[in-house]
């Protein structure tokens, strides 16, 4: 049955879960965000050079807008409801007793800030004071799904008081002169900007698999952070994963659960401890490498790297969603029995990422399940 408004059920477990209610986000308003501890934007050939900021150009937004409504049907289309966040000005400044911040960023990205586990849907505390507030621009929705389903819970993490004492002084001056070698014994030690003063993860950082969260330390989430969802799902078990990117944020163009016994790897980073793919072998799960995106340049404006390749959207265990342009990627889905739907997506990427970043999981049908009972003590 299609699910509309009188019947919203909001239940997630895992990636793979045949999709019934989602939320794609928009590119409208979005900002090269203004200079703040955690973000360096330099982009001189493109009119943003360090230290500036401003709305993303018109004619890109437009464009980005377009393939955003078209994913969005194609969904509907498939009988998926899909509800959309409200933007917010996004170029208004904004502060709190403890900082003001020149500009917010924008919300093409719902998944970056909502997590959703089971009928929890969970919004995280972002480690940018660009991105503080943009919780609410689900607020709406959120507001929405409470009124209309009574075992929906709606959580917020402890926001962040983002002082200057959660993030490491002089990180990017001192990071930027570093050899290649000193910046890989950096990534080694997770020894990016935020310290440990308060926890702090991204949703993105998190990939579901049942009864198992694999949580990516990163430039975003600290160890404090990934505790905080310890204590916050007992019922889980969550594991710490580390990867050799140099500047790590968000865990879905590194590890992408397909479906059970599935999962797709990016051939170029690495797990930084042994235990990550020995816990998928142990359990019978087959580990795919990723290809190489077709792409040899990214978008302009784009902080994300061309493995959003990866950055798919599962329907169901035989249905997913992949940038319109990557064949070999749906080459090999379509091997392992995938039917592919292809979706223009590339340029959308310079407000956010690709196809998973773009959407929230509301509903998917599907219990808690255990897709790993032989488990790796103390991983
Ligand atoms: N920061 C990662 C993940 C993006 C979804 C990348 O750029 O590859």
């Amino acid at each position: 049955m299609k699910e509309t408004s009188s019947n919203t059920v909001v239940s997630s477990w895992n990636e793979w879960d045949p999709l019934k209610h989602v939320i794609v986000g928009r590119a409208s308003g979005t900002m090269i965000q203004a200079p703040e501890p955690a973000v360096q934007n330099d982009w001189p050939q493109q009119g943003f050079p360090l230290g500036s900021f401003g709305r993303m150009p018109e004619q890109m937004e437009a464009k980005a807008n377009e393939h955003l409504d078209n994913f969005a049907a194609i969904l509907e289309n498939r009988g998926i409801w899909v509800d959309r966040p409200t933007p917010l000005d996004f170029s208004q400044a904004v502060q709190t007793p403890d900082w003001e911040q020149g500009s917010m960023f924008g919300c093409m990205p719902p998944r970056d800030v909502l997590l959703s586990v089971g009928n929890e849907i969970l919004e995280a505390p972002m480690s940018f004071r660009s991105r503080w507030f943009e919780y609410l621009c689900y607020r709406p929705l959120l507001e929405q799904y409470y009124k209309e389903d009574p075992n929906f819970r709606w959580e917020s993490a402890p926001k962040p008081r983002l002082t200057e004492r959660t993030f490491k002084d002089n990180f990017w001056s001192q990071w930027n002169v570093l050899s290649d070698e000193e910046q890989w014994q950096r990534t080694k030690n997770s020894d990016w900007i935020i310290t440990e003063t308060e926890p702090l993860f991204d949703a993105a950082d998190v990939a579901r698999f049942g009864r198992d969260l694999f949580v990516q330390k990163s430039m975003v989430t600290n160890d404090a952070g990934i505790e905080w969802l310890r204590r916050h799902y007992p019922e889980h078990r969550v594991h710490t994963v580390s990867y050799t990117e140099k500047l790590p944020w968000h865990i879905d163009a590194t590890l992408i659960p397909l479906r059970p016994g599935l999962v797709l790897t990016n051939p170029e980073r690495s797990p930084l401890k042994k235990f990550q793919n020995e816990l998928f072998e142990k359990n019978g799960w087959e580990i795919v490498e990723a290809p190489r995106s077709v792409r040899t340049e990214k978008m302009p404006l784009c902080t994300c790297s061309l493995w959003l390749n990866m950055n798919c959207l599962v329907l169901d265990p035989k249905t997913i969603c992949i940038e319109a342009a990557e064949t070999p990627m749906m080459e090999l889905l379509d091997k392992h029995g995938f039917e592919v739907i292809p979706v223009p997506f590339f340029e959308v990427s310079p407000f956010g990422g690709g196809l998973h970043c773009a959407t929230a999981d509301v509903h998917r049908e599907g219990d808690l399940e255990d897709y790993f009972p032989k488990q790796i003590e103390g991983f």
